[in-house]
Order: structure tokens, then sequence, then C-alpha cells
């Protein structure tokens, strides 16, 4: 089959910035500045959006303020909104702030994990009993993440058959989707094109979406190996911003302005007005009082003078 002979139509994103985006930010963005970057993004027509984490305060103080972030945002018709979910007390939290869907997630690497979550793969594993199943009795929809496939800050390289046995097992016990991280964006096309066949040999496509932090400029190149493999589902990030804080040397994601622009420009509806999207990157800009590295939100969406 040659390149680009099975392009889907249309690719559907799911937002992570106002979570992965800002739970990495040195500076505490206030409760309205977050909100206020949500409605940016509803605005520029995302609707599948990471609005907020329910871990430890402790351990992510950034992101504290989940629960009057969900109830300022309320429910939209026709958007998603999902949060981090570690345990009991996080699926507590999230149903009464009036979630209705959460994500879990957990490592292909141990250490990985132990430094993100102080538990092993297994005992997080175990955790989740608190939290997918009665979920989802609530009614809520669960997604599944499964981290550092591509490598491990602390190990390097990952078997990703290890990270295979964990999204079986989110799967089987209800998960709707599994999302595979590149946490630090080390991965390179060809090793995307071995892990997704690894995956896509047992799970099928619609279940799956890629997680491409990119720390070295790969992730989109990844995306496009994604496409010609069936994936349908990105993760992005306004303006790039993004990390994880017990991932050292991990940046932002893949800026969602790229994502949209490379979309787009091959034909593929992604439901994203881009000028509107490159506002809420400014305005993602201005909330954290830093430069942010997605290269549209940088190069602007008119001029094409370079
Ligand atoms: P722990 O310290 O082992 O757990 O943390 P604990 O159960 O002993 O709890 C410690 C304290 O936290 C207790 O309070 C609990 O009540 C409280 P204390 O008695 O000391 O006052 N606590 C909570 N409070 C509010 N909400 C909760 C909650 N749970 C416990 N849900 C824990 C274990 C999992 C809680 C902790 O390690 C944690 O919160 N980790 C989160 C780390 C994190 O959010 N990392 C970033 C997200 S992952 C990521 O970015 C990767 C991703 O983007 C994909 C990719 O890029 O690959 C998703
Ligand atoms: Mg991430």
């Amino acid at each position: 089959m040659a390149l680009f002979d099975s392009l889907p139509a249309e690719v559907s994103i799911y937002e992570v910035s106002p979570r992965d985006g800002l739970q990495n930010e040195a500076a505490q963005v206030a409760t309205h500045s977050k909100v206020r970057l949500i409605e940016a993004l509803l605005e520029s027509g995302l609707r599948r959006v990471e609005i907020a984490s329910f871990v430890s305060p402790k351990w992510i103080p950034q992101l504290a303020d989940g629960e009057q972030v969900a109830r300022l945002i309320g429910e939209r018709e026709g958007a998603a909104f999902s949060a981090l979910c570690p345990n009991g007390r996080g699926l507590e939290r999230a149903i009464a702030a009036g979630m209705k869907e959460v994500a879990v997630f957990i490592s292909a690497s141990e250490t990985h994990n132990q430094k993100n979550v102080n538990k092993s793969i297994d005992e997080t594993l175990r955790a989740f009993d608190e939290v997918i199943e009665p979920a989802i009795e609530a009614g809520l929809r669960v997604r599944g993440y499964v981290s550092t496939l591509w490598g491990c800050p602390y190990e390097g390289e990952v078997d990703p058959r290890a990270g295979l046995r964990i999204a079986d097992i989110l799967l089987e016990r209800g998960c709707y989707q599994i999302s595979l991280g590149d946490t630090i964006g080390v991965g390179t096309p060809l090793q995307t094109k071995r892990i997704l066949e690894l995956f896509l040999a047992s799970i099928p496509a619609d279940k799956l979406a890629l997680h491409l932090h990119d720390t070295r400029g790969t992730a989109l190149a990844n995306v496009i190996v994604g496409l010609e493999m069936g994936i349908r589902t990105y993760d992005a990030s306004v303006g790039g911003l993004g990390g994880c804080p017990y991932a050292p040397g991990a940046a932002g994601n893949l800026a969602t302005e790229d994502l949209v622009y490379t979309l787009e420009g091959m034909g593929i509806r992604t439901g994203v007005d881009l000028e509107k999207l490159w506002r809420a990157g400014q305005i993602a800009e201005a909330i954290v009082g830093r430069e942010l590295p997605g290269k549209v939100h940088r190069a602007g969406v008119r001029s094409l003078s370079g």
C-alpha cells in the first residue's frame, strides 16, 4: 500500500492542556484562568478536554482546585470532559464534582510508576479496583493511560509487551480507550510502527489513542505513522504546554495547533477552527506567563511568509 492511501476522513482530538499542561507549571494558575482557557478551547471546536486531576494535592498542588474547575465548567452540549483519577478518593471527588468521565494512569516501567504514584505496577492495578468498576457502575466512562511505552526516564528502554499486558487488563476491566504514552518524547517513527503493530495485533484501533510528548520534535512524525496504521484519536495540548513533574526531562505534549494544521492540511477533519485555537494558545501563554513552544503557535496562522 502506498503512503497516504488510507487516510481517515476525520480524527478525534483529546485536549490535555488544562491537565497535562498546567500540572507541570511552576507558577500556580488561578482557577478563573483555567476556566477561561477551557472556555477558549471549547470555543475553537474542541470537544474532548481533560480539565482536571483528582490526585493528591500534595503531589500535584497545581491542580488542587479540580472541584472548582469542574463545577464552573459544568456540562456543555456535545462536549466530554475527563479528569485523572488514581484511587477511590479521586473517584469520590470526581463524582461529587459532576464528572462523567475519568482517566486512570499507569506506567509500563516500574520505576516511573513508583515515582509517579508511589506504588508498583501490580499495586496500581489493584488500586484501580476502587476506580474502574465503581466508576462504570456509577455511569461514568473510564479512559486508561499507559505511560513510558517509548522509553522511561529512569530505566531507558521499555519492553512494549509490559505495556500491552497492562492495556489488556484495563480494557478487560472496562476502559473504553487506552492512550499510549510517549511520556518523555523519545519515540521515533519506526519504533512507533513496531509498538502499534504489537498492540494492533490484539486490540482494535478505535480502542487506542496516542499521547505523544514532543520533547525531541518527533511527535508529528509519530502521528503520521499512527494515521497510516488506523489510529483515529490523538492527545494534544494547546501551545505545546505540558510535561510530567515525575518524569524529568519531559517537555510539552504535541501542540494542538500543529496537529490541527497538519491534519486539516491533509484534508482530515478535526472540527477545530485553527484561528480560534491559536487564540486559545495566546490565552494559555498569558496565563502561564512564559513563551510556549508550539510551532504554529509561534509562526501564527495567517502568515505563510515563514
Ligand atoms: P501516597 O502518598 O502514596 O498515598 O500517594 P496515600 O494514599 O498515602 O495518600 C497520601 C495523602 O494524600 C493522604 O492525605 C490522602 O488522603 C491524600 P493525608 O492523610 O496525608 O492528609 N490523597 C488524596 N487527596 C485527594 N485526592 C486523592 C488522594 N489520594 C490520596 N485522589 C497517590 C499516592 C497516587 C495519591 C499520589 O502518588 C498521587 O496523587 N500521584 C499523582 C501523580 C500525578 O498526578 N502525576 C502526573 C499525572 S501522570 C502523567 O502526567 C502522564 C500522562 O500524561 C500520560 C503520559 O504522558 O504518558 C497521564
Ligand atoms: Mg502526558
